[in-house]
Order: C-alpha cells, then sequence, then structure tokens
C-alpha cells in the first residue's frame, strides 16, 4: 500500500541504528501493491486479508517483543519494495543471543542485542528485500533448478548450486501449497539472500519471532535473549497460523509490476533482452523459469515465471562477501537476486549500496566474482549500447 511511505521515511523509527534508506526520495509513484490477475474470489479475499496482516503494525499487547526490530512487516517492505527498514546479521563469534541485532524493547525488557564489543565480530547489513512476485519463485518446479544448475556446471562460466534445506516449521495443514514434513532436508532453498528457507509459509512465520517477536505454532518460541525472556505481555502463542499463512499469502498472490516498453530518449529500444544475454546476466538471471503444473494457484501453476533469478547460489566476490554462514550458504554466496519491479526499488543489492543499476552491476565485479566475465561485457559495450541494457534495466 502506498500511503505510509512518505512517513516512514520522514521519520526513520528512533532508536533503529541501521537505516540506510532515511531520507531518499520516493522515485516512482505508479501503484505496485497489486495482486495476480485472474484469481477467484478466495484467493483474491486471501490477499486482501494478508495484505492487512502485512500492514500491520504490532504492540505490545499483540505480544510484541520481547526484543524486536520493526513492528510491521512493511516498515521493511514499503510499498513491497526494498527497505527502508533493515536487518543487521552478526558472524565471527560465539553469539548466544543468535546472529540478528534486536536493538528495540518491549514488554519489559531493558536489554537489547546489539553489536557485540570484540573485534572478531562480522557485521552484515541486509536491506529487506522487494517481495513482488515471490509466489512463482515458489511455484518453480525443482527440476527446472536442477536443470539450470546442471547447464551452468557443464557450460563453465558460472557455477550456481542449488541451496538445500530443511524444512523448519512444524506441519501446516492449513496451507496446500507443499507437503513437507518437518525434518525434510531435500528441498531447494529459495527464499532470502541466501536461500535459506523453502516456502513463503516458513518465512512469514521466520519474520514474526525474528523481526518483531511474535511467536506462532510454526516458530513456538521466543528467540534467546539476555535476559532469558521467555515471553511478552500476550501470554502463550501470540499468532494464529491462520495469521502466518494470510501474511504469506499476500506475498504469494502479489503480481510482478508491469514491464513497460524501454525507452531512450523518448525512443522505444528493443534489444535489451539480447543484450542482456549478451552480456552473460541471463545465465544467472534466467528470464523465465516453468512453474508446476500441479501448483495449487492456477495463475502460478505451468507458467513461464519471468522471474530473471536462477535461484542458486554463486559467489559474487570479495567486495559483495558478508562473511556470514546460512545453512550450507557460506559467506561468500548469495542467490542470484530476482530482477523482479526493479523500477520500484531506490537501492540495490542486498544492502543497498548501489543508488544506480550502473552501480550494481560494477559491483558484481570483484576479486573471485563467477559473474567477472559479464562485467568485462558491460564495460566493452558501446555508451549507447549501455544505456539502452540500463533502459530495458529499468522497466523490470
Ligand atoms: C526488520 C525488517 C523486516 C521486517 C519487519 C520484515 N522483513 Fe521480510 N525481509 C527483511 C530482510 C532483511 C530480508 C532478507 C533476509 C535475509 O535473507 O537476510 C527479508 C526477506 C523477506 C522475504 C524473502 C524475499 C526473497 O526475495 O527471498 C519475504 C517473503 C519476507 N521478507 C516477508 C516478510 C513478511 C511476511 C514480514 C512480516 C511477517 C516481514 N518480511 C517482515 C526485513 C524485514
Ligand atoms: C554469476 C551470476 C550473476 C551474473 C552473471 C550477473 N548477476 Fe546480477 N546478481 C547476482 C547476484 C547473486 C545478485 C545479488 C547480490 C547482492 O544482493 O549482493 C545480483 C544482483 C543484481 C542486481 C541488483 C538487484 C536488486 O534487487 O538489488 C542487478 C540490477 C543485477 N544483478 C543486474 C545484472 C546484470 C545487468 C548483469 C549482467 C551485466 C548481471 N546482473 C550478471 C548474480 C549475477
Amino acid at each position: 500500500m502506498k500511503h505510509a511511505l512518505l512517513l516512514v521515511l520522514a521519520l526513520p523509527a528512533c532508536g533503529v541504528p541501521d537505516d540506510p534508506l532515511a531520507g531518499l526520495e520516493v522515485r516512482q509513484e505508479d501503484p505496485s501493491d497489486l495482486p495476480l490477475a485472474d484469481l477467484d474470489a478466495h484467493w483474491r479475499d486471501r490477499f486482501a486479508r494478508g495484505d492487512a496482516v502485512f500492514e500491520r503494525t504490532h504492540r505490545a499487547a499483540d505480544g510484541l517483543g520481547p526484543l524486536y526490530i520493526r513492528a510491521a512487516c512493511a516498515s521493511c517492505h514499503a510499498d513491497d519494495a526494498r527497505g527502508p527498514g533493515a536487518v543487521t546479521k552478526l558472524a565471527g563469534a560465539p553469539l548466544p543471543w543468535g546472529p540478528t541485532v534486536r536493538a528495540q524493547l518491549a514488554a519489559g525488557a531493558t536489554v537489547p542485542v546489539g553489536v557485540p564489543d570484540d573485534p572478531a565480530v562480522v557485521t552484515s547489513v541486509r536491506l529487506g528485500p522487494a517481495v513482488f512476485g515471490r509466489g512463482y519463485l515458489e511455484a518453480i518446479d525443482d527440476a527446472e533448478i536442477e536443470r539450470v544448475e546442471a547447464e551452468q556446471a557443464r557450460a563453465g562460466v558460472v557455477s550456481g548450486r542449488v541451496h538445500r534445506v530443511c524444512r523448519v516449521g512444524a506441519e501446516n495443514p492449513d496451507q496446500p501449497f507443499h507437503d513437507h514434513r518437518p525434518g525434510d532436508c531435500d528441498l531447494i532453498g529459495r527464499f532470502g539472500f541466501k536461500a535459506r528457507l523453502a516456502t513463503l509459509d516458513d518465512f512469514s512465520a521466520d519474520a514474526f519471532v525474528g523481526d518483531m517477536g511474535l511467536t506462532s505454532p510454526l516458530r513456538p518460541d521466543e528467540l534467546p535473549n539476555p535476559e532469558d525472556l521467555a515471553d511478552d505481555e500476550r501470554p502463550g502463542l501470540d499468532l494464529t497460523l491462520d495469521a502466518v499463512n494470510l501474511a504469506a499469502d499476500y506475498v504469494r498472490l502479489l503480481a510482478i509490476p508491469a514491464r513497460p516498453e524501454a525507452r531512450v530518449e523518448g525512443r522505444p529500444v528493443g534489444d535489451g533482452p539480447a543484450l542482456f544475454a549478451q552480456a552473460g546476466c541471463a545465465t544467472c538471471h534466467v528470464p523465465r523459469l516453468r512453474t508446476r503444473a500441479d501448483y495449487p494457484i492456477p495463475a502460478l501453476a505451468g507458467v513461464d515465471a519471468e522471474v530473471y533469478t536462477d535461484v542458486l547460489l554463486h559467489d559474487l566476490g570479495d567486495a559483495l562477501a558478508d562473511g556470514v554462514q546460512e545453512g550450507l550458504a557460506t559467506g561468500r554466496e548469495w542467490r542470484t537476486a530476482p530482477l523482479i519491479g526493479l523500477r520500484h526499488l531506490r537501492a540495490y543489492l542486498h544492502d543497498g549500496r548501489a543508488r544506480t543499476l550502473e552501480d550494481a552491476v560494477l559491483a558484481h565485479d570483484s576479486p573471485g566474482s563467477e559473474a567477472a566475465t559479464s562485467v568485462a561485457a558491460w564495460r566493452a559495450f558501446t555508451a549507447p549500447e549501455r544505456a539502452r541494457l540500463r533502459a530495458w534495466l529499468e522497466t523490470l
């Protein structure tokens, strides 16, 4: 939803130490909060109710805390795009309270989890990524992702790999999307910057407990904290399974924003996709992948989803490496960012360090990067070619 963004930017929550987007202008005002076309009444209703859960600012009486980062999904995914809220991950030392800075206090807590005063500690700032089109990402057939992994291994230019993950949450009989059992460990990680979780319901439950301290049947325990607080102002579980699933359904049902025709100085340009492929961008940012024919939402089933990712982990070099291991993903690896809704973003890459598309591309090149040849090809383009490719990227 649009209404809150200017306010959020003007008034960054006090005490939030890391707000890299504070003060930036809103770049485009076109609506992005749209559901998939052709949904039946059931899914339209889930989208609308899920939108309300996603926007809701939780309070202490709802079970917020004892520690938290922000109080609403939308405060880190404003307009479903990137930021303004950020998360700081920690690594490099024993971390008894977990790998995430949680600076806000509720429900009587007095000691936040900050950055430990230890020179060995590594910090990694991450801006909430855009969440458009994530239903497509969940629906992509496993076989498609494995096919691309094998093709990359054969061609030898880049070497993406599937992040195999375990199902974390309890069984979720209310959702028809996955029949995984807790403990299943052959799932393809799809969500998060390092593809650490396999399903949107799991991600939603994880965000509720990790970012807000809201427990649910999928994540029944408060995270460890310095005062050993096991609960908050709302005794027991804070959320129903349905609330978790509604937030996931909202994200799942968000459309890929409409992609207008690319133009340079008012004139249409047609060769953006060809230049993108020629530079090897499409090897990782695979333009389309087939979704499962049996995915339970017809609009997402058996379609060529234009996701511009391979859902694989890649080493993008020293400069982007953050030193944080997540599951089997190393401190150098990142899932190829889906290029969805780029024109709604105001900053690019996991920490928002790039403010232009050109900077985002150039940041792919540092020692050890699998994308080095691709950036070299970008550099070798003529200035008009680069302008046409940029203009096309802007439409994604
Ligand atoms: C404090 C900021 C913050 C809040 C609050 C927050 N998120 Fe996020 N979200 C992030 C960050 C940062 C990531 C990237 C996580 C990572 O991999 O490190 C993320 C990732 C995601 C993703 C994965 C997107 C992708 O491309 O893989 C989804 C889905 C998501 N969040 C949904 C939610 C939902 C639903 C809520 C509310 C229940 C929520 N988020 C609350 C910051 C936040
Ligand atoms: C080896 C695989 C690989 C290749 C080749 C590659 N990328 Fe990427 N790209 C990634 C990964 C991984 C990320 C996420 C990095 C991060 O967040 O730090 C990314 C991020 C991006 C982003 C930022 C998206 C966002 O949501 O912030 C853009 C834009 C982008 N790539 C464009 C390109 C273009 C254009 C090319 C070709 C010149 C290219 N990429 C080549 C893997 C690749």
